[in-house]
């Protein structure tokens, strides 16, 4: 259920001025500071919003309150400003009204904050989706960079609002913003060439000098240090808690997310920084021969950087700041000016420049913001204008301000009294005409067309001739004088004449808030706002797209001989399409009371509120308010409140809700003249009385309260008492249940186990019974068994016995039958029979003897197995058939021989027949193929001579060595053999260094030991013979003397070659013949043999021992 609360709950003070009692100003200011005090900043009057400045931040202002206060009613939640934007933005969508929200209240009071509340309460309840966000944040981001260039500090506001602002918000029928519309009012330009002591100039030159980048400065050839421009005044350069460079940064930000482009912004700030450097162009005078002076421009660096920034040619601007030309009819002037009239013109161009670009900025905010559809817009309105301004000294800005500020009281005034009036004629109640300062009159003043202030200052301005403030004060002193509300020293009543407080070139204006001096001076200038056409053609002429838009009236080409409108007249106009606006939508208002002028928080200075309370016009309000009746209420809200104050009424009320409001008034005896009854509302005539009905109500909740308290504790406790039985009972079923359960287990497992041993009982019994039976039934059968076998036994003997009985019969029978035989016949047998029985056994091993030795040994004629004899007396035969059998194999082995292995199977037997046994060199030649050539004769081609010297096969080739006879050293020889000779040549060219035939051999002697020493003797008288026998060794010597021969063996006409083994010969060199002999030991070097010549007559051959 919704929980229903109000307005009056937990009030501090009131919460609506409207039910204060007593009514004064005194109790409203009281009421104003109780709730400052406890933070309480907004207070109502009816509808209107009171907001006092905390100077502090608040938690009021969360996501959360936002949720509290969304499609609340007005009254049901504690004042706040979000209420009035909940009330205007749903009764724009529900109701289809346009809205507008006007805050009004002096510099610094709080106008702007609230705004920007209102603005983002109506973007976090409006609609939501990608687009409506993307609009909902470009209407919010306008806000920082209007500020930046339309803010600044003032003594009375940090970031005060230089310029007036309103902002139409568009929605569409759901209620989702579709976009905006901003208008400005008169920016307050003066600002930009000079600022008010304690002041600054526009946040956006300190925000630029503090936060953009060296490389941005640089471009824009600015200097970091503020006090390197005229324009910037230096006492307030900085605000505390003001981060110039940071805001900076939100600013560039906002304009990307609005929408500018890059370039845009770069051209905005060449602007801003144009004009600080216009700031700072100072002139000189220079005497002309004709006797005036005439400016020239000191320092010319600024105005070159300053030309060079926005593109315009210098000598152009240098010219448009010594010269003017002035046209009339049809004529051209040119008129020097002097130094003071180019600075005049130098802050007129900056002035100018400035306003004009926040113009520009405006109107591009507004392309970007502006709504997408044509379709019909609902309008809500937030205007936040500059207030009322009273300084020490007032210029024409101030006098502009407060008119504006005296239209909008005025609206303020006839909407209130309007919709006050009209809400009884809808409630059909009676009204009473309710009287209240009308300030019309001071409107009249200032705007009247004929003799209005605002009409007298356009006539001088326009007025041939000298035109100077005094002359537009005079002028006031004559057409003014009679007004009430006009006050001049020398006005033409000479009122004042004696007035010391008034000075002579001031006028004085009591508006409704106060009365206000103005000094006059100025006020033509202002209005005129003049800007010499030769400095606007300048800068038409500038090479830079924003400058050129700026100022379309430097166009030669549009040369326009007409007066632009002047700025009072404009700003009139304006205001009037402004009230015109405003009073054909719903007004709400926020009227903003600062509390100090210290900028202070929990400082409340009564004197300046009560001040601004009456300017406000706020007691009036409150009158109007209650002239009638002070408090209104729905009838259901109402009946809702105070039914319980009602027997009839209380819990519920069933008919309609006005009729249970007057059962309800009537019980409760209130006075008729107390109440009315509208069509829709009660209305309460005092607030004593709805405060006798809410003390009524607060005690009767007291006594709900208990009422409740007493019957929650009694319904709490029946229901703990019933619970407490119930569980009880629960418990008590559960218990029981568990006790039989285990009874009953008991019992059950006792008839288990009874049941068991009868069972066990049973069993056993039935089973012995069955045991007797079956040993019965086995003794029966064993007996019987054994019976059997007995009996089988018995049979099997008798059996046997009968059988040897008959066997010993035939037994006795054959043996009587074969002595008897024997008897018979052993004369014959000792003739005959012996011989026959040897022969059949002597044939019978023969023939087993041979057919044993049908499986052979193996056929290789050198394994030397033979089976064992089996018979001893065949001794002889079995030698003689292993000697046939090792011949047969022989044959059948050497039958396989090719000639080629015949040979060398023959010379191997040769070899055999001259050193087996003879030689000890012998056995290891046995294993050794005879292979004749060892030194590949044919393919060496070293030897290709050799070979071509010996004619025949050679049977031996090899390398000897020849002992020398001298020492018996050997040197390498190739020997070869062949059938008709042998050939000895060198080993290394084969030149043939002796040749002997085969016949000139005699002998070859060699010794018994295991050398390979032989002499090769030559027949004495033979050719060959002179150089001496040959003492050769070589390893193959059994080859080559077994070859040797074997030729002298195989040639008929020939010796056979004698072969002398022997370990002593004697052998012929040249003339001596020297003894060789062969000794075994052990030689000094190593294992070979040794060859030493021990003298004429002996050479000594140690050979090893084996
Ligand atoms: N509701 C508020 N909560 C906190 N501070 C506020 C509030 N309203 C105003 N202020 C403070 O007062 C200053 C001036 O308010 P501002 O709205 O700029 O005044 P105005 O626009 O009326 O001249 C703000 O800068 C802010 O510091
Ligand atoms: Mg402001």
């Amino acid at each position: 259920m919704e929980v229903k609360t109000s307005l009056l709950d937990n009030m501090i003070g009131v919460g609506d001025m409207v039910l204060i009692e007593p009514l004064s100003e005194d109790t409203f200011i009281e009421n104003l500071k109780k709730r400052f005090d406890h933070n309480e900043i907004y207070t109502y009057i009816g509808s209107v919003v009171i907001s006092m400045n905390p100077y502090k931040s608040l938690p009021i202002y969360t996501a959360e309150k936002v949720e509290e206060y969304r499609n609340r009613n007005f009254y049901e939640l504690s004042p706040h400003v979000y209420a009035l934007a909940d009330e205007a933005y749903r009764s724009l969508r529900e109701q289809d009204k346009d809205q507008c929200i006007l805050i009004t209240g002096e510099s610094g009071a709080g106008k702007t904050e609230a705004s920007k509340f209102v603005m983002s309460y109506v973007a976090a309840v409006c609609g939501k989706g990608q687009e409506v966000n993307k609009v909902k944040e470009q209407l919010l981001q306008s806000n920082p960079v209007l500020e930046a260039f339309g803010n600044a500090k003032t003594v009375r506001n940090d970031n005060s609002s230089r310029f007036g602002k309103y902002m139409d918000i568009e929605f569409d029928f759901k209620g989702d913003p579709l976009g905006g519309v901003i208008s400005n009012y008169l920016l307050e330009k003066s600002r930009v060439v000079k600022q008010p002591r304690g002041e600054r100039n526009f946040h956006i030159f300190y925000q630029l000098l503090s936060g953009a980048s060296d490389d941005t400065l640089k471009k824009l050839k600015l200097d970091r240090d503020f006090s390197k421009y005229n324009y910037l005044s230096l006492d307030s350069a900085t605000v505390n808690g003001l981060d110039d460079a940071a805001s900076f940064r939100t600013v560039r930000n906002a304009m990307q997310i609005v929408g500018f482009m890059e370039d845009e912004v770069q051209s905005i700030l060449e602007l801003v920084a144009a004009v600080l450097k216009l700031g700072n162009i100072e002139f000189k005078p220079e005497s002309r021969c004709n006797g005036y002076d005439e400016s020239r421009v000191k320092d010319k660096n600024d105005l070159k950087e300053m030309c060079e920034l926005l593109g315009i040619e210098q000598s152009v601007l240098e010219r448009a700041f010594s010269f003017r030309t002035v046209e009339a009819k049809m004529e051209k002037m040119s008129t020097t000016l002097n130094v003071a009239q180019a600075y005049y013109a130098r802050d007129a161009l900056a002035k100018n420049l400035y306003s004009r670009l926040f113009s520009w900025l405006v109107n591009r905010i507004n392309e970007s913001i502006k709504a997408q559809t044509k379709s019909r817009k609902k309008v809500m309105g937030v205007l936040d204008i500059y207030g009322f301004e009273i300084f020490e000294d007032n210029s024409f800005e101030q006098f502009i301000i407060n008119y504006c500020n005296e239209k909008l009281q005025q609206i303020f005034i006839e909407l209130t009294l309007r919709e006050e009036q009209e809400e009884y004629v809808r409630e059909g109640i009676e009204w009473t005409n309710i009287e209240y300062f009308n300030n019309a009159i001071i409107c009249d003043l200032i705007e009247n067309n004929k003799n209005g202030i605002l009409a007298m200052l356009d006539e001088e301005c326009l007025r041939p001739g000298t035109v100077t403030d005094e002359t537009f004060l005079d002028k006031l002193n004559t057409v003014c004088a009679e007004h009430q509300h006009f006050e001049s020293r020398q006005s033409k009543n000479s009122k004042f004449l004696t007035d010391h407080s008034l000075p002579h070139n001031c006028f004085r204006i009591q508006h409704y808030a106060g009365k206000v001096l103005y000094r006059v001076e100025g006020f033509v200038d202002k209005n005129n706002d003049l800007l010499y056409r030769d400095l606007s053609q300048a800068m038409y002429k500038a090479n830079h797209s924003l400058i050129k838009i700026l100022f379309p009236e430097g166009n030669p080409a549009k040369v326009n001989l007409k007066r632009p409108p002047t700025a009072g007249f404009q700003f009139k106009a304006s205001v009037g399409t402004l009230m015109k606006n405003l009073l054909s939508k719903n007004p709400n208002y926020i009227r903003c009371i600062k509390p100090n002028d210290k900028k202070a928080a929990h400082i409340f200075t009564d004197s300046l509120v009560c001040h601004q309370v009456r300017y406000l016009g706020l007691m009036e309000n409150v009158r109007v308010r209650r002239a009638g009746y002070a408090f209104r209420q729905a009838y259901e809200p109402c009946l809702e409140r105070y039914k319980m104050l009602c027997k009839q009424t209380w819990p519920h009320w069933k008919g309609p809700a006005r009729g249970g409001v007057e059962v309800l008034l009537t019980d409760l005896q209130v006075p008729a003249e107390e109440f009315a009854y509208g069509r829709s509302k009660i209305f309460i005539r005092n607030p004593r009385t709805l405060f006798f009905l809410e003390e009524k109500r607060r005690q009767c909740l007291e006594d709900l309260a208990t009422l409740i308290q007493k019957i929650y504790r009694g319904w709490k406790s029946r229901t703990h008492f019933l619970l407490l039985k119930k569980s009880q009972v629960v418990v008590a079923a559960w218990y029981r249940r568990f006790a039989q359960q285990k009874k009953y287990q008991n019992i059950r497992s006792s008839a288990l186990v009874f049941q068991s041993f009868i069972r066990g009982w049973k069993a056993r019994k039935l089973l012995r019974e069955l045991k007797h039976k079956k040993r019965c039934e086995k003794a029966v059968s064993t007996i019987s068994a054994y019976w059997h076998g007995t009996q089988a036994r018995w049979e099997l003997r008798r059996l046997k016995e009968e059988a040897r009985n008959k066997h010993a019969v035939s037994v006795i029978w054959a043996a009587w039958l074969g002595t008897k035989v024997r008897r018979e016949y052993r004369k014959f047998f000792r003739a005959n029979a012996g011989k026959k029985i040897y022969d059949f056994t002597i044939q019978r091993i023969m023939q087993k003897y041979f057919l044993g030795l049908k499986k052979m040994p193996s056929m290789s004629p050198v394994d030397k197995s033979w089976p064992a004899r089996p018979y001893g007396f065949l001794d002889g035969t079995h030698q003689e058939l292993r000697r046939i059998f090792h011949l047969w194999r022989c044959k059948k082995y050497r039958s396989q021989f090719t000639e080629e292995k015949k040979a060398t199977y023959e010379e191997k037997l040769a070899a055999s027949e001259l050193f087996k046994d003879k030689k000890a060199l012998y056995p290891s030649s046995v294993g050794q193929p005879f292979k004749g050539d060892y030194v590949e004769m044919t393919k060496n081609p070293k030897y290709q001579k050799l070979n071509s010297f010996v004619e025949d096969k050679v049977l031996v080739a090899d390398v000897v060595s020849k002992i020398n006879r001298a020492n018996g050293k050997g040197a390498p020889r190739i020997f070869l053999l062949t059938k008709k000779s042998l050939v000895l040549a060198d080993q290394k060219t084969g030149q043939v260094k002796a040749s002997v035939p085969l016949p000139d051999l005699s002998s070859v002697s060699v010794s018994t030991q295991n050398d390979g020493f032989f002499a090769l003797k030559l027949k004495e008288g033979s050719t060959s013979a002179a150089k001496g026998d040959f003492l050769l060794s070589s390893d193959r010597l059994i080859e080559i003397i077994t070859k040797l021969h074997c030729i002298g063996a195989t040639s008929a006409d020939r010796n056979k070659i004698n072969i002398d083994i022997s370990d002593e010969f004697l052998v012929q060199f040249k003339q001596d013949k020297v003894c060789v002999k062969f000794i075994q030991g052990t030689p000094k070097n190593g294992n070979g043999v040794a060859c030493k010549r021990k003298n004429n007559r002996l050479l000594e051959v140690s050979v090893p021992s084996p």
